[in-house]
C-alpha cells in the first residue's frame, strides 16, 4: 500500500487496516466448509476446461499463421467446422453444465439448523443477532461466531440499500435486501478466523464494511455466547453525557439506542468500525475523533471537539467492555 505523508490519520488507519486484514483467511479457494469445497471444486474444473478449450484454440491460431498453406478439400473443410464448431463446444459445454448441476443437491439442508444468526445490513456495518433455541436473543455487531460441525442459519436482511453477505472460506454469498429476509446455510468444519465482506457496491465505503467470522468449537463457542449475553459493567456516566447512548446500546447500563452497533462486549471483538480498524485504544481514539477520515460516509458523528478529559473516560468505559 502506497504511504503519503502528511495525510492525517488516514495513512495510518489504513497501515492498521491491512494489518489488521491480514490475520484472517478471506480465500474462497482455501475452504473450511463442504459448501465452500464445492464452490472451489467448480471453479477448478472449470478453470481447467477453459485452459485446455484455449491451448487448443491457440493451437489452431499458431497452425493458422505458420502452418503450411494448401488448399483442403470442402469435404474436409466441412467436417472441421462441424467437428471444432458444432460437436465440439456442445460435448464441452454439456459436460460442464452437467458437472456443475451435480453440485447443486449439496447446496440444498433439510432439516432444522443448530443455531439461527440474523444479520442486517446497515449503513457500512453489520448488525448480529444470534436466536437461543428458547427464543433468547442476544445482539452484537461486526463479527459472526460459529460453532465447528454445526449448521447455522443466517437470516439476512438490510436496513436501507442492498447489500450482500461472503464469507469465501464458509460459502456462497447471498444478497441482503431492504423488507425481505434471505436465508443462508453454513457448515464449517474446521475451526479458524475468517474474513467476511460485503460483496455488493453499497455505498462510499462498500469496501470498508467486513467482519470476522470465528469458527470454534462447539464448547468455546456455548462458553462465548454465553458471556456475551451477560449484561456490561463499567461506568457509563460519560458515555451517556456525551450523547452515545442515542445511537448505541450498552446491555445492562446503556438501553435507548438501537441506531448504532451494540458495544456491550466491544472490547472482547478483535476488530472496530466493522473489520477496518484493530481493536486498539489508540485505534478507538482516532474513529471517534473523525470517523469521516476513516470510513467516509459513515454515519458515526465526530468527537473531537469534546474536552480530553471527557473523551479519555469515554474510552476508559469502551475499553473496559469485556
Ligand atoms: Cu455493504 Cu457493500
Amino acid at each position: 500500500m502506497a504511504r503519503r505523508r502528511g495525510a492525517g490519520w488516514r495513512m495510518p488507519a489504513l497501515g492498521l487496516m491491512t494489518l489488521a486484514a491480514c490475520k484472517a483467511e478471506q480465500s474462497a479457494l482455501h475452504p473450511a466448509s463442504q459448501d465452500a469445497r464445492d464452490v472451489a471444486t467448480l471453479f477448478w474444473v472449470m478453470t481447467a476446461g477453459g485452459a485446455v478449450i484455449w491451448l487448443i484454440m491457440m493451437g489452431i491460431v499458431v497452425y493458422a499463421v505458420l502452418g503450411r498453406r494448401r488448399p483442403v478439400s470442402e469435404r474436409f473443410a466441412d467436417r472441421f467446422i462441424l467437428t471444432g464448431g458444432v460437436i465440439f463446444p456442445t460435448v464441452v459445454l454439456a459436460a460442464l453444465l452437467v458437472f456443475g448441476l451435480r453440485l447443486l443437491p449439496g447446496a440444498w439442508h433439510p432439516g432444522a439448523p443448530d443455531l439461527r444468526i440474523h444479520v442486517t445490513g446497515e449503513q457500512f456495518w453489520w448488525r448480529v443477532v444470534y436466536e437461543g433455541p428458547d427464543g433468547a436473543r442476544v445482539e452484537t455487531a461486526n463479527q459472526v461466531r460459529l460453532p465447528k460441525g454445526q449448521e447455522v442459519e443466517f437470516h439476512l436482511s438490510a436496513q436501507d440499500v442492498i447489500h450482500s453477505f461472503w464469507i469465501p472460506p464458509l460459502g456462497g454469498k447471498l444478497d441482503m435486501i431492504p423488507g425481505r429476509t434471505n436465508i443462508l446455510r453454513l457448515t464449517a468444519d474446521r475451526t479458524g478466523t475468517f474474513r467476511g465482506i460485503c460483496a455488493e457496491f453499497c455505498g462510499m465505503s462498500h469496501a470498508l464494511m467486513a467482519f470476522e467470522a470465528v469458527v470454534e468449537e462447539p464448547d468455546a463457542f456455548a462458553a462465548w455466547l454465553a458471556a456475551e449475553a451477560a449484561p456490561a459493567r463499567g461506568d457509563a456516566t460519560a458515555f451517556t453525557r456525551a450523547g452515545c447512548g442515542a445511537c448505541h446500546g450498552v446491555r445492562g447500563l446503556v438501553e435507548e439506542g438501537a441506531v448504532g452497533p451494540d458495544l456491550t462486549h466491544l472490547a472482547r471483538r478483535t476488530t472496530l468500525a466493522a473489520g477496518t480498524l484493530p481493536m486498539t485504544r489508540a485505534a478507538l481514539a482516532a474513529w471517534l475523533a473523525n470517523p469521516a477520515a476513516i470510513k467516509p460516509d459513515a454515519r458515526m458523528p465526530a468527537y473531537g471537539d469534546l474536552p480530553e478529559a471527557e473523551r479519555e473516560a469515554i474510552l476508559d468505559f469502551l475499553m473496559g467492555l469485556k
